[in-house]
């Protein structure tokens, strides 16, 4: 088929800002064919481009050179249409559709490129293959879902810039090719042809740069950042992520939450939501009591503790460790579950952890009347809910520490009331359409933006941000049988627990923080070493030798002697608050172009072989197995 020139042809509209108002006009639109529908003597395009979509007519009486083209165009073709803009008679007009009370009458059609019938059509809502919308993403990306994500992931990380601009944030970059700054996964590396044998890592995190600001005198800087980390995958991890990071000199703690309340609100304002502030605050300890975790997700009735319902006899009929807690569980409206159902949902339990499920209820009442009536009152369950309790199993000891996790819970708790949250999760995920707890957040993600008035959507009863405070400084590595940072090292000890750090690290608590919102990790921070005596300590007590200390970190623990001041910063993940904001399940809905659960980017092939040559230079060479 012969295309059609551009010329000097001048787009005069975009699809989507065409209405009533332009009725009557002369207009220049371009875009793609969505659909094409002939109806003989009269042909439908509906041209598509960014701004949304109008229906294009072409009447073969009144332009039959434009129409007899127009009988060639396939959807996707890219074309150039002259027209005047004219109001649809009342029985066609389209409620559903921005432009639907008006259509472009076309006087000249351009041609201006064909295209292949595409593997799926961006008119379709949900197209299942998800690996074939990875590999032709220019098409995907084409759909109004997507470039819904991805306008809405500009005006979020607009919004966050001008408001940490405006509270004093400079925006400063740092490098990609770097040295390994430990944020808990593995490097990525790039071999350096200069100096053979050696490797700059690309950064995990700015975290080491951003104190080096600090120590610059910088005061409060931001970064809109990439982060790479070679990490298992999940639906909300990348291997390269996006980081709103920042810190500041001199800040208590809260500080920090001023700030970051500020911009989170920004961030939810551009999206059309207003959220309330400040935050609430719970400590860790009390967040994993009442929530079995360090993210809770608060749209859920919180874990509640009964081990004081039954006795010790009780405890020991049902082989229920009693020096362990006894938690209930409830997920309201889900119901009694028939044996069936329960059996199925076994699998959502993590028993390796130590714990053991009871979930017949009826079973239990038969044997303890006046026990269960109690747990049903304290858990405040009404006689639709659903209730299981998840206590310590008396007949296996896992491996894990009875001391004192900062003083407070110890490693053996923690493990009971973590696979109780993860199963009151997991059970709120199964029956989310009973409970509906979790789709009053669809909602008001569908109806962001406002009311016809503008009046943005109230998120108080749909996002539960929450600040959790005073993790514990280190966690246990069972493989290794080494006390690792919670955090990452940099992070400063409560200064009245400092005196233990070598002798007793399991009871120290850090000044570290993170926001979470609606069961996600969203951010995360602490207030930092800025002294040299107590970062040399950290990484004693971390195991490193002075020698590897000053290896990985030597030009830092150097700066840390030059002046330090007090500072202290954190970073949220921009790609989970889109992908809170956008209501989609995964982090590859709202970046343009992620990769998958095996870190492969399917459009570009990538990771991929590279050259003899390019392997020589680098002085590189592949093992043959
Ligand atoms: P942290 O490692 O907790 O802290 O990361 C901060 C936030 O970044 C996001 N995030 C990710 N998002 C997508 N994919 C990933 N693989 C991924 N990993 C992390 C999360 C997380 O809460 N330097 C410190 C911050 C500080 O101390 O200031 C850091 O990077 O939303």
């Amino acid at each position: 088929m012969e295309l059609d020139l551009l010329g000097n042809l001048q787009r005069t509209h975009s699809c989507g800002e065409l209405d009533l108002s332009a009725a009557g006009k002369d207009v220049v639109v371009m875009g793609w064919v969505n659909r094409r529908r002939d109806h003989g003597n009269l042909i439908f395009l509906d041209l598509r481009d960014r701004s949304g979509i109008v229906q294009i007519v072409l009447d073969k009486e009144l332009c039959p050179l434009a129409h007899a083209k127009a009988e060639s165009v396939r959807p996707e073709y890219v074309v150039a249409i002259q027209g005047k803009v004219r109001r649809r008679d009342a029985a066609s007009v389209n409620p559903n559709m921005a432009t639907g009370q008006i259509e472009v009458n076309v006087g000249e059609l351009k041609i201006l490129n064909d295209a292949r019938t595409p593997p799926f059509s961006p008119a379709e809502d949900a197209i299942g293959n998800e690996e074939l919308r990875l590999k032709y993403r220019y098409i995907d990306l084409r759909r109004p879902a997507m470039q819904r994500n991805v306008i809405l992931r500009h005006k979020i990380a607009l919004a966050i810039r001008e408001n940490l601009a405006r509270q004093g944030f400079l925006e400063i970059e740092t490098p990609y090719m770097t040295r390994s700054t430990p944020e808990g996964a593995r490097d990525y590396l790039v071999p350096s042809r200069v100096h053979p044998g050696e490797f700059y890592a690309l950064p995990q995190s700015p975290q080491l740069f951003k104190q080096i600001l600090m120590i610059s005198g910088l005061d409060r800087y931001f970064q809109i950042a990439r982060c790479f980390r070679d990490e298992d995958l999940r639906a909300d991890r990348q291997p390269e992520f996006t980081q709103i990071d920042l810190e500041m000199t001199f800040p208590q703690q809260e500080t920090v939450f001023r700030v970051v309340e500020s911009f989170v609100a920004a961030a939810f304002h551009a999206a059309g939501i207003a959220l309330p502030t400040p935050f609430p605050q719970i400590t860790y300890d009390e967040s994993v009591r009442r929530f079995g975790s360090d993210k809770p997700d608060m749209r859920l009735p919180e874990l509640v503790d009964i081990h004081a319902v039954f006795s010790s006899s009780d405890l020991e009929t049902l082989m229920v460790d009693p020096s362990l807690p006894v938690i209930a569980v409830r997920v309201p409206k889900v119901g009694e579950l028939s044996r069936k159902e329960r059996d199925e949902n076994r699998p959502l339990f993590d028993a390796r952890k130590g714990a053991k499920l009871i979930d017949d209820l009826k079973r239990l009442e038969k044997a303890f009347p006046e026990a269960v009536a109690k747990v049903r009152e304290l858990a405040g369950a009404a006689p639709e809910d659903l209730l299981v309790i998840v206590a310590g199993d008396a007949t296996t000891r896992i491996e894990a520490s009875d001391t004192k996790i900062a003083g407070r819970l110890t490693e053996r708790e923690i493990a009971i009331y973590s696979s109780a949250g993860s199963l009151r999760i997991e059970l709120a995920k199964k029956y989310a359409a009973r409970h509906g707890a979790f789709s009053i957040t669809e909602r008001a993600v569908q109806n962001a933006g406002g009311d016809e008035n503008g009046n943005l959507v109230q998120g108080s009863e749909a996002f539960f941000p929450i600040w959790v405070t005073d993790f514990p400084m280190f966690e246990h590595d069972a493989e290794t049988g080494q006390w690792m940072p919670s955090h990452h090292p940099f992070t400063s000890p409560h200064e009245e627990d400092m005196d233990r750090l070598v002798s007793d690290p399991s009871s120290v608590r850090a000044r570290y923080y993170d926001l979470a919102m609606n069961g996600l990790e969203l951010g995360s921070g602490s207030i930092r070493i800025y002294r040299k005596d107590v970062q040399t300590k950290i990484f004693q007590s971390l195991g490193m030798s002075d020698e590897e200390a000053k290896e990985r970190f030597g030009f830092f623990l150097e700066a840390l002697e030059y002046g330090t001041p007090p500072h202290g910063g954190i970073a949220l993940g921009l790609d989970r608050i889109v992908m809170i904001l956008a209501g989609a399940q995964s982090l590859r809905e709202v970046i343009a172009f992620p990769k998958t659960a095996r870190a492969v980017d399917l459009m570009v092939d990538a990771p991929s072989l590279v050259s003899e040559t390019q392997l020589k230079e680098l002085q590189l060479q592949r093992r043959r197995s």
